[in-house]
């Protein structure tokens, strides 16, 4: 297969380079923004007259022929014509004669694969903002139906507080709206195109870049041809979100994986998201929320290949970047992937009211309330905490709970200051509700901030 680099070679490729160099069995994922690339750079050069109308459209039509055949599964790839690009060029040429051969003018690969990549990953930030969007209004729901119910809130795993489940919920939430906000905000800056750049250099032929950007899209242009060609911090910016995200949705699925666990009882998922065990008939296993656990690690991962793959990269284009493809599309689809699933499962997920109010009723939960209920009749903070550490080592002894003991025994260990209203001050209810500041657990506050979230969710996605 003649190379379209092949002029200054005498010795063909050897085989082995041949098939070291190749990206094509990667980089053809790619076609539809190569193509698109394609198509608006030989509408450009025919509006600055680089091309005439009849070759402009010889080219459009053979890509767009081309495109279907890919689209149709008919179109033979080549591995010696080493990757997407020249694939398709050499097609075009094939099909269409002379013209084809002039639709690299004034372009490189350089900047022709970064064009394709900021295509691809813009296109997957909309598509991970929309998985988003949909996961969010779940959530959503789900903290509505739970806006009252109250269940332990944790630190150090051990039972610290007792909160809403609805709270927990818009914790989880305000993760993923900070997702939505980074995607959102590298969609800025991909969304800028690398045509012009041609190798590094920019082109001798007059180009009008600002016509191909806006041909598909792109808010601006990169600013320096060098930098348009070498850059990939959107590919780190759109993978580096991705972490974070995928890191959040970890979180989720650890605490569901516990959750669901008959040791704790709070929660159960849908059955056709968990799966049995080949010996244990009684088993149901939480196994999308542990592959999704799982799965974080690929795109960290991910993450970590493409950071090492620039961290030592000259100026300006180096073959190094053809590394960068599988790592991203990895990251990309796993992130998509993980979404898609989670959502679902959130859509089905039951809690178990009764369970989780239980648990918030063990140890001690309430404790807080009763020394800030000291403090209010008078105690310092301090002393108030020293005698409520007597009152749980009161409870603790007799095999109780504090919100066991009765205002008599609770006047003894913690003072006169205690009253008949104390038992309120004791209860799971009384606690959530007397948390009723902006971003406090109580009902009210938490269907307020649902509100709230509601609102800004139904706001145009940034960037489009
Ligand atoms: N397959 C290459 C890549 O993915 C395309 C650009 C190649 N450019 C070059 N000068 N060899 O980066």
């Amino acid at each position: 297969m003649a190379k379209l680099w092949g002029g200054r070679f005498t010795e063909p490729t050897d085989t082995t380079v041949e098939a070291f160099t190749a990206s094509v069995d990667f980089d053809r994922r790619l076609y539809r923004q190569d193509i698109a690339g394609s198509v608006a750079h030989a509408t450009m050069l025919a509006e600055v007259g680089v091309l005439d109308v009849v070759e402009r459209d010889a080219i459009v039509d053979g890509l767009r022929d081309i495109e279907s055949d890919i689209d149709a599964g008919r179109f033979e790839w080549s591995t010696a014509l080493e990757d997407v690009h020249m694939n398709i060029e050499a097609a075009l040429t094939e099909r269409i004669g002379e013209a084809g051969k002039k639709l690299h003018t004034g372009r490189s690969r350089n900047d022709q694969v970064a064009t394709d990549l900021r295509l691809y990953v813009r296109g997957e930030t909309d598509a991970v903002v929309d998985a988003l969007r949909r996961l969010r209004g779940v959530l959503l729901d789900l903290a509505e139906r739970e806006a009252q119910t109250v269940m332990p809130g944790f630190t150090h795993l051990q039972s610290a507080q007792p909160i809403t489940f609805g709270h927990h919920v818009l914790a989880w939430h305000a993760m993923l709206e900070r997702d939505t906000a980074r995607f959102a905000d590298a969609r800025r800056r991909i969304n800028r195109l690398p045509l012009g750049a041609a190798a590094l250099a920019g082109t001798s032929f007059p180009v009008d870049p600002l016509i191909t950007a806006r041909l598909l899209e792109f808010d601006g242009l990169c600013e320096n041809s060098v930098d348009a060609v070498s850059d990939r911090d959107f590919v780190l910016e759109f993978t580096s979100a991705g972490a974070i995200l995928m890191v959040h949705l970890s979180r989720m699925c650890e605490e569901l994986v516990l959750w669901c666990s008959p040791l704790y009882g709070f929660v159960s998922l849908p059955d056709a998201f968990c799966t049995g065990s080949s010996i244990m008939p009684q088993k149901k296993n939480p196994d999308v929320p542990e592959l999704v656990r799982g799965k974080t690690g690929r795109v960290v991962g991910s993450l970590m290949g493409l950071l090492t793959l620039m961290k030592a990269q000259p100026l300006a284009y180096n073959r190094d970047n053809q590394e960068d493809k599988e790592s991203l599309f990895d990251a990309a689809d796993t992130v998509r992937g993980c979404l898609a699933v989670f959502t679902e499962m959130i859509g089905g997920l039951e809690a178990d009211r009764e369970t989780l109010r239980a648990a918030a009723g063990r140890g001690h939960a309430t404790a807080t309330d009763l020394a800030d209920y000291l403090v209010r009749a008078g105690m310092a903070f301090r002393d108030a905490h020293e005698a409520v550490g007597r009152a749980v080592r009161g409870a603790v002894e007799t095999g109780r709970e504090l919100e066991e003991l009765d205002v008599a025994e609770l006047r003894a260990l913690c003072g006169d200051a205690v009253g008949a209203d104390v038992r309120d001050v004791l209860s799971l209810d009384g606690s959530v509700a007397s948390r009723a500041h902006p971003g406090g657990t109580a009902p009210v506050r938490v269907r307020e901030a649902i509100g709230a979230a509601r609102t800004r969710l139904a706001g145009a996605p940034p960037g489009r």
